[in-house]
C-alpha cells in the first residue's frame, strides 16, 4: 500500500540535540487525501524501530478509539511534533524542548503541505499538541471544543482531545470522551463547520436581567439553569453566578460576585435581580 509520506525539509535537523539518529519515522497516512490529521508529540521506542508513528501501546489505543469512532486509520494523516524521539520519551526534556524548537519550521511546512492536500481539520492528542496550535489553558478545559487556529498563516479547526497514552495509563473512563471527541472532528473535516452565532450575556445590567427574566416567563420559554455555588451543603452555600439558556446559542449568565469575592450588585440592584430571577 502507498502511503502519503511528508518530509521536513525545513526542519533544522543537524543542529537538534536530536538529530541524526531518529530520521525514519515521519507523518503518514494510508489515504492520498485524509480530510483529519491527528497530532502526537513524538515517535517512542517502537515507532522509532519501525519508522511509522503510532505504533506502539497508545498508537493501538488510538486505532481502537478511531475505528469506534467509525473513522479507522486509514483515514487520517497521523504525524507527531517532532519527528524524532526524545530521552525517556519525555518532551519537557532539554533534548526534547530544543527539538521542539528545532523542529517548528518542519512542523508548519508539513501542516501547510496538509491544508494544500485539503486538510482543514486537526485534532491535537494532550497537551503539548494543542498548546503548539496556540490553544491555551488545561488540557481538560479545552477538550471538545472547536477552536479557531492558524498555522503558518493558514486557517485550521482544532478541537483538541486528550492523548490516548493518557486513557492507558488508567484513565479508561475518558475512552468514550476521545471516542466523541474524534467523531465531532471527523464531522467537522467532511462536513465542514459554521461558529455558532452566540449570544451569551455575562455581564447584564438589571434590566438587561429584569428583561430576559420577564421574557422568559411571558413566552413561557423552556430554558436550562445552571448555578454555581461557593459550597456544596445549602445552608454555607452562596450563589456565586447562575446562568439561564434558552439554547445553546443564547444564554444569560447573573453574576453575584466579581473576582476576589466583591459582590457584583449594589443593595438596591440585588433586590431587583433577585425579584426578576
Ligand atoms: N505517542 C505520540 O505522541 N506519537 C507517537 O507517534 C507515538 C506515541
Amino acid at each position: 500500500m502507498k502511503l502519503l509520506r511528508i518530509s521536513r525539509t525545513k526542519s533544522k535537523c543537524g543542529s537538534c540535540g536530536l538529530g541524526g539518529y531518529c530520521t525514519k519515522v515521519r507523518g503518514e497516512s494510508a489515504s492520498e487525501r485524509p480530510k483529519l490529521a491527528i497530532i502526537g508529540e513524538a515517535p517512542g521506542a517502537d515507532e522509532d524501530k519501525l519508522g511509522h508513528p503510532f505504533v506502539g501501546a497508545a498508537g493501538h489505543e488510538l486505532d481502537v478509539m478511531l475505528a469506534k469512532a467509525g473513522i479507522g486509520r486509514h483515514n487520517v494523516y497521523l504525524l507527531n511534533l517532532i519527528n524524532c524521539r526524545p530521552p525517556e520519551n519525555d518532551l519537557a526534556s532539554p533534548e526534547g524542548q530544543e527539538a521542539l524548537e528545532k523542529c517548528r519550521a518542519g512542523f508548519e511546512e508539513e501542516i501547510s503541505k496538509l491544508y494544500s492536500l485539503g486538510v482543514r481539520t486537526l485534532v491535537p492528542l494532550g497537551a503539548n499538541p494543542t498548546h503548539a496550535l496556540g490553544i491555551e489553558g488545561s488540557i481538560h478545559k479545552v477538550r471538545g471544543s472547536v477552536y479557531d487556529v492558524h498555522v503558518a498563516g493558514l486557517q485550521f479547526w482544532a478541537i483538541p482531545t486528550f492523548h490516548p497514552s493518557f486513557i492507558i495509563r488508567g484513565e479508561w473512563a475518558e475512552e468514550p470522551t476521545v471516542i466523541n471527541d474524534i467523531e465531532k472532528a471527523s464531522n467537522i473535516a467532511l462536513n465542514g463547520y459554521t461558529p455558532p452565532e452566540e449570544r451569551f450575556e455575562l455581564f447584564p445590567t438589571v434590566r438587561d436581567v429584569e428583561l430576559r427574566c420577564r421574557d422568559y416567563v411571558k413566552k413561557r420559554k423552556l430554558i436550562a439553569v445552571d448555578t454555581e455555588t461557593t459550597a456544596l451543603a445549602y445552608y454555607e452555600a452562596e450563589v456565586f453566578v447562575m446562568a439561564f439558556a434558552e439554547s445553546g446559542e443564547d444564554a444569560l449568565s447573573i453574576p453575584f460576585y466579581s473576582q476576589g469575592f466583591k459582590p457584583y450588585w449594589h443593595n438596591g440592584d440585588l433586590i431587583r435581580v433577585k425579584n426578576a430571577v
